[in-house]
């Protein structure tokens, strides 16, 4: 299935999103913990984050729809206040599209959809990490839309419990 940009629309998420969201972020296939667990697990687990985002004026979920109503992509960003910086930072912590829907725009397209909500609230600048063994990396997404990459600083986790 080919999907192209025209038949595409960029809308703020719903709670009923769930179940699509869900669907997507499994097909990607880049999470350990969702192959070990059942559909309805992740769907439990997706939807319990997507209410705490939509409850919340600190977080924006936005999906990209098909003219089937098919989910196909979306971008979660997280809006927070450096106490040293101007205007908030808006930390990308989620940009997929399904595999099929790739490389026509769309995720172009939520990422401007999240620059338009940055500006209107007076964002400073927004931030993402980009693992550098992804594909999007080599292939120069986020250079091609306009990101500076950082060289001058560690990106540092620390877990803080085992992943079930
Ligand atoms: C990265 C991603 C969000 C880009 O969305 P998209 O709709 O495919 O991208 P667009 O059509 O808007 O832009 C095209 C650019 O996206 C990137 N891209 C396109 N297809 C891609 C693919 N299959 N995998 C990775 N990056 C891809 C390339 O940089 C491409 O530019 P190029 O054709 O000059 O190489 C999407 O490919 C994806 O979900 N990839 C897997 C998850 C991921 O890497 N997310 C970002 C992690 S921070």
């Amino acid at each position: 299935m080919t999907i192209t940009h025209t038949d595409i629309r960029i809308r703020r998420a719903r709670l009923e999103d769930g179940a699509g969201l869900s669907a997507l972020l499994r097909s990607i296939g880049w999470f350990p913990q969702m192959e070990a667990e059942s559909e309805a697990a992740t769907l439990q687990r997706v939807t319990r984050h997507l209410d705490a985002c939509l409850e919340s004026s600190c977080h924006s979920v936005y999906v990209a729809v098909g003219n089937r109503g098919q989910l196909v992509g979306y971008v979660s960003v997280h809006w927070l206040s450096y106490l040293f910086l101007p205007g908030p930072e808006g930390f990308v912590s989620g940009l997929f599209v399904a595999a099929p829907a790739r490389g026509s725009g769309v995720g172009g397209s939520l990422l401007r959809a999240v620059e338009v909500e940055a500006r209107a609230k007076g964002c400073f600048r927004l931030q993402v990490i980009n693992r550098r063994k992804r594909e999007s990396y080599r292939r120069g997404f986020y250079a091609k839309e306009g990101w500076r990459e950082r060289s001058d600083g560690a990106s540092f986790v620390k877990q803080m419990r085992e992943v079930c």
